[in-house]
């Protein structure tokens, strides 16, 4: 990509300041302020929609090229000892290739030369910078094994000694491998810094860059003497929510660059033990990966104060070379405390948006589950994701193991208005969100806007100065300080429209020492990756990953649906209920004539309020007995596949075609206390609804029928608090 960026926060508030970090090739570009407001170019809807602001961002500013340091790897101020030493270390090599990768070494200081310990590319392990030729070992490591690797260098005999042993036996793995060699002395220009997992750090213009980067687990990392005394070790178990390098017994301290998977188990692993919380004797791996990214860390190109007078809104960062153009999106919310703000207001997803960020999944479509899919949007976008390891938490690295963690500090294409999803060639998240966005400003609505990073970091005071909060498509990773927050709210009174689909789903963290990087462990539901057994846990809060429902967290509870199933062909209508047109429900279906609500144009997949990923009222799945189902959908076809939390084992009707599937979006109301209120669409194109019949569909009137009672007072047919 010729220009792009990203900023250092995505919510803020008035007078508060920001930074962007501009990547341009061209030497100069233009910038300019705008809110957005509709970000979907389908020519079937309203069209794409920006006001251009006024601002002391706009105007043509000089850039620059900036690289992107991928890599993960540990960096610790430990020179090598003068006298005869031992490294001595595990490993678990996952990829080896295309180069050499360091597993623990001193670099020369220039970037090019270095000491220590290497996986080749064919996978033999090296001591490199010995002599003139490295000491290998006889066989290659086998991928996915345990194995201990032992350099003993004795300076006095001028003789190496290296040492390969696997954990457990095999014909390709073999015994003990030993070789031997002469060892021609310490590099003289080594700069003290020991290194896990990269050969090297260069220098870069925005900071160190990993090279010669390992993939695969490294544990218990030691230095010993000649009499086998430790000289200085490391335990990877240690605050491993953090990008600390804990040394023990006095041993230096050190630090990860970019965000190594935490965590994980080690060769001891599965130990003598039945818990399923990490141990420190179980759980002292560290996994690097060559394509991990965390803060890219470029120079601040911009710094922007909020004006006090910014209204609340989704605003951008308009960037334009020659035929280049992109958005850095941000969201300005109402000022702390509450005063002047709006009753209404839009809880934008952020957090869906980070784990979502530069999804590059490629849908196989035996079954036609994703006829409308398009894998040739944005070629260059997506090849600029892959080319430097950006992709999101949906995707695996290149060793084929889960991405877990993911940044606000790098390009995210997807986190864009004009963006379309390749798996179904329209808006997704961020994108899709603006439909809500334009047909709220479009009715004259005023409204603030709120985010996930807001609710996670303040709690139920960022939904406090709000009667009523309408939630985006799909908001479907959440933390536990939103989930106490949301419901906290909820207890007191607040009226919540939750219109989307799959939401409340997966348990997330966000890492307290780098607030702008998230995590997300899958092990079940519905995902595009498994982690390992024993690799469940959310390594930057401590707390059991995978799904809010398996924590007894369900949707359900407070929302009264939950995900059902999903597809990418077409959407679907829903059929309304008897109990919908009981007089106490009139106000919701004020100018809907019909029985059948949502069957009509739809900018995501076409047709249909009810598609994508949709959720159902279940009571034996949490949803209180006081909800009303108020519609249901009827029709999906069989490229619509139930979740696969949704069944104990496999059955031949588990696609939508069939009701035996579960597959349905509910539309559920439901009172709360002190006079709250909960109305849940169950989908996640609900809101493509809203404009693409002129502003005028069933869903529009159903929308605004909800959200006007909801502004107002008591709701007709609300029990006595
Ligand atoms: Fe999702």
């Amino acid at each position: 990509m010729n220009l792009t960026g990203y900023s250092d926060r995505w919510s803020v508030r008035p007078g508060e300041t920001m930074t962007f970090h501009v990547h341009s090739v061209a030497p100069t570009y233009e910038a300019r302020l705008v809110r957005l407001i509709h970000g979907d170019e389908n020519p079937r809807g309203p069209g794409f929609k920006e006001i251009e602001l006024d601002s002391s961002l706009d105007g043509v500013h000089a850039g620059a090229p900036r690289i992107i340091r991928k890599g993960s790897c540990g960096v610790v101020d430990c020179p090598m000892p003068a006298g005869s030493f031992t490294l001595d270390m595990w490993i678990r090599p996952t990829l080896p290739g295309p180069d050499r990768q360091g597993l623990m070494a001193w670099p020369s200081g220039d970037g090019g030369a270095a000491f220590g310990l290497f996986l080749a590319a064919d996978g033999h392990v090296e001591c490199v910078g010995a002599g003139p030729d490295p000491l290998r070992s006889q066989r290659p490591v086998v991928l996915r094994q345990w194995y201990r690797v032992r350099l003993a260098v004795d300076r006095a005999a001028g003789r190496a000694s290296l040492t390969v042993q696997p954990k457990r036996w095999s014909p390709e793995a073999g015994g003990v491998d030993r070789v031997e060699g002469a060892f021609g002395g310490a590099i003289a220009d080594a700069d003290g810094r020991l290194l896990f997992a990269a050969g090297a750090l260069e220098a870069a213009d925005d900071g160190p860059r990993p090279i010669e980067v390992y993939n695969g687990k490294i544990a218990r990392p030691r230095i010993l003497d000649a009499g086998d005394a430790t000289i200085a070790a490391w335990d990877f178990a240690a605050k491993a929510g953090t990008a600390s390098l804990v040394g023990v017994d006095g041993s230096p301290d050190g630090r990860t660059l970019n965000r190594p998977a935490r965590m994980m188990t080690g060769p001891d692993w599965p130990g003598a033990t039945n818990s399923t919380a990490p141990l420190p004797e179980t759980h002292d791996a560290i996994h690097f990966h060559d394509d991990d990214v965390s803060d890219v860390g470029w120079p601040v190109s911009h710094s922007f104060a909020i004006p006090d007078d910014l209204k609340s809104g989704v605003y951008a960062l308009r960037l334009r070379s020659g035929d280049a153009e992109d958005y850095l999106p941000f969201f300005v919310c109402p000022p702390r405390g509450g005063a002047g703000a709006e009753r209404l207001a839009v809880l934008m997803p952020t957090m869906s948006y980070l784990a979502y960020a530069n999804e590059s999944l490629e849908v196989g479509d035996a079954v036609g589950m994703s006829p409308l899919q398009d894998m040739g949007i944005t070629p260059e976008r997506y090849a600029y994701v892959a080319e430097n390891g950006l992709k999101s938490l949906y995707d695996v690295h290149r060793d084929g193991s889960g991405i877990a963690y993911g940044s606000r500090r790098r390009p995210i294409i997807d986190f864009r208005p004009k963006a379309r999803c390749r798996t179904f060639d329209a808006p997704h998240q961020f994108a899709a969100d603006l439909h809500l966005i334009d047909w709220l400003t479009t009715k004259g609505y005023a409204f603030d806007v709120i985010t996930d990073d807001l609710l996670h970091h303040e709690g139920a005071s960022a939904l406090d100065p709000h009667r009523v909060v309408v939630s985006g498509s799909h908001p479907e990773y959440w933390t536990t300080p939103m989930l106490d927050a949301r419901d906290d709210w909820l207890d007191r009174g607040g009226r919540f429209l939750y219109l989307g689909g799959n939401g409340f789903y997966w348990v997330t963290g966000v890492a307290e020492d780098e607030p702008d990087v998230i995590e997300v462990r899958r092990y079940a539901g519905t995902r595009t990756w498994a982690g390992d057994p024993g690799e469940e846990t959310v390594s930057v809060t401590g707390e059991r990953g995978g799904l809010w429902r398996d924590r007894g967290r369900p949707p359900n509870d407070r929302l009264g649906v939950a995900f059902t199933g999903q597809g990418f062909d077409r959407g679907a209508a829903y059929h309304r209920s008897e109990a919908s047109f009981a007089p106490e429900f009139s106000w919701i279906f004020q100018g809907v004539d019909d029985a059948v609500v949502g069957a009509g144009r739809s900018l995501v997949l076409g047709h249909g309020a009810a598609g994508f990923e949709v959720d159902k009222a279940d009571v034996m799945n949490g949803t209180p007995p006081h909800a009303v189902v108020l519609a249901s959908t009827r029709g999906f076809t069989d490229a619509y596949q139930a979740a696969i939390e949704c069944f104990a084992q496999i059955n031949p009707w588990q696609g939508g075609s069939d009701p035996r599937s579960g597959i349905q979006s509910d539309i559920l109301f439901m009172h709360g206390p002190e006079g709250g209120a909960v109305f849940s669409a169950g989908s996640i194109i609900w809101s493509a609804t809203l404009s693409a019949s002129g502003y005028d569909s069933d869903t529009s009137r159903i929308t605004g029928n909800v959200i006007d009672a909801f502004l107002g007072g008591p709701l007709p047919g609300a029990p006595k608090t």
